[in-house]
């Protein structure tokens, strides 16, 4: 565990949250994401791999309100960023944070394409510079039955899809991660997945008002383990959704190909949403492991956010859309 103490202490009382305000005001977010060498001599951990923050970030980092909020304890930074689903990294839950370095996320671009009105490659800066930061604290469901809660920082998807002004055709929206055929991640010289990694929504579920592109978490620039420098958060569905280190957003009219899909169909449809009476075909999806507890919890539909996106499945049978 790191010396830098955000964990419990970093939680939900308003004490703890004005503290790291306090913490924040000192420029810490920027000290924070120094990288590991300098993090060793700042007593931090080490398991950030992190660019550092711009004076734009640090800026809207300190601005960030919070919107939505689960009441569930937080889970700690160290659980959050070493212990990670990120095949490009490596398979295991380690390899993650202990291959973090080998993704370069400075210079990124990201290309915006397809049916829509103003298409373009755009820069990191480019792309970040209109939206402020707001902090959303959601539980992330995994559909292998693990769950944390995660103070992320970022912009509501559909602020950022509206600037292109997809057309009416554009039924879906699809996301590609970083893939450079001559400089593979390390995962990606196995043939897990059809490189790149693939993600898509329906156009309305990429426009509501919960799905989020994170730049951040708890107030710091996003550790290369958890998908920096954007990724994407879509709170009701099964984590594997919500695609890290994205490079392509498609506008597209038929649905589109998603890894996992791809990868074994019977297994994992394109809509996953969290759903406790839909199993996978082996294994429960009823319960689940809040990483950090011992026993297991009950898994609720949509996440617990079956109020805010339930209308958006109205009629369908969500046993066969799973
Ligand atoms: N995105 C990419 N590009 N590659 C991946 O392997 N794994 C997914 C998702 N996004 C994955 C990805 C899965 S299975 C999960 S559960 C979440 O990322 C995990 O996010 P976390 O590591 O930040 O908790």
């Amino acid at each position: 565990m790191s010396r830098f103490c955000l964990k419990e202490s970093f939680v939900t009382s308003e004490t703890d949250y004005y503290r790291r305000r306090d913490f924040m005001r000192l420029g810490a977010v920027n000290a924070l994401a120094l990288g590991a060498a300098s993090a060793g001599m700042l007593g931090l951990s080490s398991s950030v791999t992190a660019s550092p923050a711009s004076p734009d970030f640090i800026r809207k980092a300190k601005a960030a309100k919070k919107t939505i909020v689960a009441d569930d304890k937080l889970n700690d930074f160290d659980d959050i960023t070493q212990y990670n689903n990120f095949y490009e990294l490596g398979t295991s839950k380690t390899d993650p944070y202990k291959n973090a370095s080998a993704l370069i996320t400075d210079p990124w671009s990201v290309s915006v394409e397809g049916l829509c009105a103003k298409p373009g490659k755009l820069t990191l800066e480019d792309l970040l510079k209109p939206h402020d930061f707001e902090e959303r604290i959601y539980r992330l469901r995994c559909v292998e039955a693990w769950s944390m809660v995660i103070p992320w920082m970022g912009f509501p998807l559909a602020d950022l899809l509206k600037r292109f002004e997809p057309s009416t055709d554009a039924k879906y929206v699809a996301f590609e991660t970083l893939y450079d055929k001559g400089r593979p991640l390390p995962g990606q010289r196995g043939r897990s997945i059809r490189w790149p990694y693939r993600e898509g929504l329906r156009m309305d579920e990429a426009m509501n008002p919960l799905t989020f592109m994170a730049v951040g978490l708890y107030g710091k620039v996003l550790p290369n383990q958890n998908g920096a420098p954007l990724r994407l958060v879509v709170p009701w569905k099964y984590g594997f959704k919500s695609i890290k280190s994205i490079v392509k957003i498609k506008f597209v009219s038929e649905q589109p190909e998603t890894s996992w899909n791809q990868l074994q169909s019977r297994e994992y449809g394109f809509y996953s949403n969290v759903n406790p009476a839909v199993n996978h075909p082996r294994w429960s999806q009823a319960r689940e492991r809040r990483i950090g507890e011992l026993r297991k919890r009950r898994t609720l539909m949509f996440n617990g956010y079956e109020k805010e996106v339930a209308g958006l499945y109205k009629g369908m049978d969500l046993q066969r859309y799973f």
